[in-house]
């Protein structure tokens, strides 16, 4: 492949996409951030420069499993240090997997002011025959900056979930809430729909159109119509989704889309319900002649679970067999708690607090039977696996909300995913499927649960999490130690700009 080099200054700039104007986080004067789009097998190197004056940073490179590359992943506290202003870091990885990811910032609760952007895959020969493309972001927004909003959030006064300040911008499709998608007619689309929000799963309906899915986060599908039988395409932080859309022939109408926050989710429980006239949500339009009527959006009243395609139900293009047997089964109970008003995320037991040296560089400077103990590496809740194995998480939500669980490094198998309120795993499966889907996020329903499965193949120090980025400051992340004897044991060196965030950055660890 080529080498395709990124040299980006990320500054603070203002914008205004639902009309308010307030600082986002641009990359070189621009806001949205520019996509990564590259080909399978090509190196990518990005120069960031971190321009923001007052606030650290650090890039992840979502659903990338980063083979060999463990310390290019991005999180702060796992795999290196936080950029710190003034500094220049630069990330330097393979892009060996087609299909569709984003990248953003991985430190602080950050990415939701603006620090985001698609990162396209592309493969040279995909299994499908498209026309066209479209990338469509679909994200709530807030008018307040995170560091603000966090605040409110673990405040006193907010108790708990019901702290969380409602997205005063609501949703926004690619960074505004009225947006024209000019479309040729009678050609077939290929609609990559990625979903960067900060707190809310997203629906999507287009007026008219079937959505044909064909991926879901980078693993090709067998395709299916998604909307058939009235159902709504769901997509939750973290996740995204590609269909393919054949458009009319006939140019003399457009079609209303629209993009409404998941109704599942509990801030909507506070009694508002999804409709063109609910606040948070964001129309657009298929325009397929402007001077055409741009008709309202569809109607939605009282969806609930079951208006949803059930996204467990893909079958991945490959067929790739169920992992068996499992060597090691992991249950994870994830619950929050309010200590003293405070809301934390406790995942059996423990709240993710954070380690003083990245993991990473903790489990190379420890011998490698060290490695191995969990003991060493602090409040971050360590899970360690041996090189090889077949891993099954089984996570009990005990909690009241939904909650999308990404896993850095690995696409695993969706073995199971309970509905909402259906407790914890029993323990025996509903049915083993043949061939499961694979993808690096799933939308674990409230006081429900779901179980994956993936092999511990790829050593590094990778984060489990939920992709809600308030619950992330919160506390509601593992860290999946992934054979780290080989970490251990390598002869990796770790670069003179990354040796160098620590420097100046409070941590204790000195190169
Ligand atoms: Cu999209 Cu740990 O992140």
């Amino acid at each position: 492949g080529n080498t395709v080099t990124y040299d980006w200054k990320l500054e603070w700039m203002i914008a205004a996409p639902d009309g308010i104007a307030r600082p986002v986080i641009g990359v070189n004067g621009q806001w949205p951030c520019p996509s990564i789009d590259v080909m399978e097998g090509d190196r990518v190197v990005v120069n960031v420069y971190n321009g923001l004056g007052n606030e650290s940073t650090s890039l992840h490179w979502h659903g990338i499993h980063q083979k060999g590359t463990n310390h290019m992943d991005g999180p702060s506290g796992a795999t290196q240090c936080p950029i710190a202003p003034g500094q220049s870091f630069t990330y330097d990885w393979i892009a060996d997997q087609a299909g569709t990811y984003w990248w953003h910032s991985h430190n602080m609760g950050q990415y939701p002011d603006g620090l985001w952007g698609p990162l396209i895959v592309r493969d040279p020969n995909p299994p499908f025959q498209y026309d066209e493309e479209l990338i469509i972001t679909l994200s709530d927004w807030y008018n307040e900056q995170m560091p603000y909003i966090i605040h409110q959030y673990q405040s006193t006064d907010g108790a708990a979930e019901d702290g969380t300040p409602d997205p005063t911008g609501g949703a926004l499709i690619n960074s505004g809430r009225n947006v024209s998608i000019h479309v040729k007619p009678s050609t077939t689309y290929l609609v990559r729909i990625i979903c960067p929000a900060a707190f809310s799963g997203h629906g999507w309906v287009i007026d008219g159109h079937n959505q044909t899915t064909v991926e879901v986060d980078g693993v090709y599908t067998e395709p299916i119509v998604a909307t058939a039988d009235g159902k709504n395409v769901r997509i939750a932080p973290g996740q995204r989704q590609s269909f393919l859309m054949r458009t009319k022939d006939d140019t003399s109408k457009n079609y209303a889309i629209l993009d409404f926050m998941d109704p599942n989710m509990l801030f909507i429980n506070k009694g508002q319900k999804p409709g063109p006239t609910y606040p948070l949500n964001a129309t657009a339009w298929l325009v397929y002649n402007t001077s055409a009527d741009y008709p309202p959006p569809p109607v939605l009243y009282n969806l609930g679970n079951n208006d949803f395609f059930d996204d467990v139900n893909y079958v991945p293009l490959d067929k790739e067999p169920l992992l068996e047997p499992v060597d090691r089964q992991l249950v994870i109970d994830m619950s929050m708690e309010n200590i003293t008003g405070i809301s934390r995320y406790i995942l059996n037991g423990h709240t993710y607090l954070g380690a003083k040296v990245p993991t990473l560089y903790s489990t190379l400077t420890v011998n490698e039977s060290e490695a191995s103990n969990p003991d060493v590496y602090g409040d971050i809740n360590p899970y360690v696996f041996k090189y090889g194995e077949v891993v099954e998480v089984v996570m009990n939500n005990l909690h009241s909300n939904l909650h999308p669980m990404h896993l850095h490094g690995h696409q695993f198998q969706v073995i199971e995913r309970s509905d909402p309120k259906a407790g914890t795993f029993s323990g025996s499966y509903s049915k083993l499927p043949a061939a499961p889907i694979r993808r690096d996020t799933i939308m674990v329903q409230n006081e429900g649960y779901a179980v994956v499965r993936f092999r511990a193949d790829n050593p590094g120090i990778w984060l489990f999490h939920c992709h809600i980025e308030l619950h992330v400051e919160a506390g509601f992340t593992a860290t999946f130690i992934e054979a780290p004897e080989k970490l251990a044991a390598s002869d990796f060196t770790i670069p003179a700009d990354h040796i160098n965030a620590c420097k100046t950055y409070p941590m204790d660890y000195v190169g």
